[in-house]
């Protein structure tokens, strides 16, 4: 029998009889791959903090399991009380990170259930219980389904032997079995399209030369890594013929936050004449959120600059630190945005609308 990879093993998955809500330990990554079994509340909000489940759709359903268990660990017969403890571990779990609308799209997704459950039909506390466990399954199968659907659009774009750049780690671990900015890699892959992948290293957590280069090296698809200061050079010398990221949150008017480096990699793009698409479900658009610069931007301690990754600290003692964890990419550096339901291109007020009456349809 041929040895396991990261491709065998769920990102994110329910041990329902066990209580345990179970991930791959992306900080072990690619050194060994070690699942973690997380049964509280603070083993959860730990996990997502300290980036061991990461990525905005993992995240998500990562809180939808994890909501789920810990509802389930509610010992009330009464729904009132049920609720408000309910409402504590979601606003527990929501405080985790900032960037990522999918963290607080799953948690609010799963209080509508418990609250229609509870407050309009009435039913008793273990049928609601149950009803949270199958919005949590429904919310991680519909993003196999999302992802798969934006690797065909995301397809469209490319042809066979292009070169790809990406940013981050928007791929299975990140995501459900495609990614998202992967999906189109992975799904030509199958087809035969033979891409040259080039992966960023990502600082400072290392997610493209960790995470990226590990999976797609393991699903055997051309892939070079590359310090985040190269993709002008490989984008100059003709070697990237599309730019594929993922997205945290994307603005109604189309301005995009993702891992820090995606705004360079995109206004190099633009420099180049490279096309740069922003792969997105419908779940990380927030149309509540009118422009980029409304969006909270997660800053992280500054040892992950200093010290991490390097045998002994390599910065002086005492130098001032800047580390957002993401930026935000201007509309108009954007290509297009790939999303579950088509293609949505420039002026996207207008397409991301045409997008979301879709999704209502849908
Ligand atoms: O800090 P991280 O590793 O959670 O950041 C992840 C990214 O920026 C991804 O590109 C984004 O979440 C999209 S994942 C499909």
């Amino acid at each position: 029998m041929s040895e396991k990879t990261i491709l065998d093993y769920d990102t994110v998955a329910l041990d329902d009889d066990n209580d345990a809500l179970v991930i791959i330990d992306q900080t072990k990554l690619p050194g060994k791959i070690e699942l973690l079994h997380l049964h509280t509340a603070q083993e959860i909000w730990d996990a997502i903090y300290l980036l061991q489940v990461r990525g905005a759709p993992a995240i998500g359903v990562a809180a939808g399991y994890g909501i789920y268990l810990l509802a389930k660990q509610i010992d009330t017969d009464d729904f009132e009380l049920f609720y408000e403890k309910f409402c504590e571990y979601k606003k527990f779990l929501d405080s985790s990170r900032p960037t990522a609308v999918n963290l607080s799209w799953a948690l609010n997704r799963m209080e509508q259930v418990a609250l229609c459950a509870g407050r309009q039909e009435h039913r008793p506390v273990s049928q609601i219980k149950e009803l949270l466990r199958r919005e949590a399954v429904a919310i991680q199968e519909e993003d196999i389904a999302i992802c798969k659907a934006i690797g065909e659009y995301g397809l469209t774009l490319v042809k066979p032997g292009d070169g790809i750049l990406t940013h981050c780690n928007a791929g299975k671990l990140a995501a459900s079995r495609y990614g998202t900015a992967t999906a189109p890699i992975y799904l030509g892959a199958e087809r035969g399209y033979d891409f040259h992948v080039y992966a960023d290293e990502t600082r400072p957590l290392l997610q493209g030369a960790r995470l990226t280069a590990f999976e797609l090296q393991s699903a055997g698809i051309d892939v070079t890594l590359i310090c985040d200061n190269m993709s002008g050079m490989v984008m100059k010398q003709g070697k990237v013929q599309a730019v594929f990221v993922g997205c945290d949150r994307v603005a109604a008017n189309g301005d995009t936050a993702n891992k820090i480096g995606t705004s360079v990699v995109a206004a190099v793009a633009k420099q180049y004449g490279v096309p740069f698409y922003v792969c997105a479900p419908t779940s990380t658009i927030d149309w509540n959120t009118p422009t980029g610069d409304r969006i909270v931007i997660e800053e992280r301690k500054p040892e992950e600059v200093t010290e991490m990754w390097y045998e002994k600290r390599m910065a002086p003692d005492g130098v001032k630190v800047f580390n957002p964890a993401f930026d935000v990419t201007d509309a108009s550096l954007i290509t297009g945005i790939v999303t579950e339901y088509g293609i949505a291109r420039s002026p996207y007020t207008e397409s991301l609308q045409e997008i979301k009456r879709k999704l209502g349809n849908g």
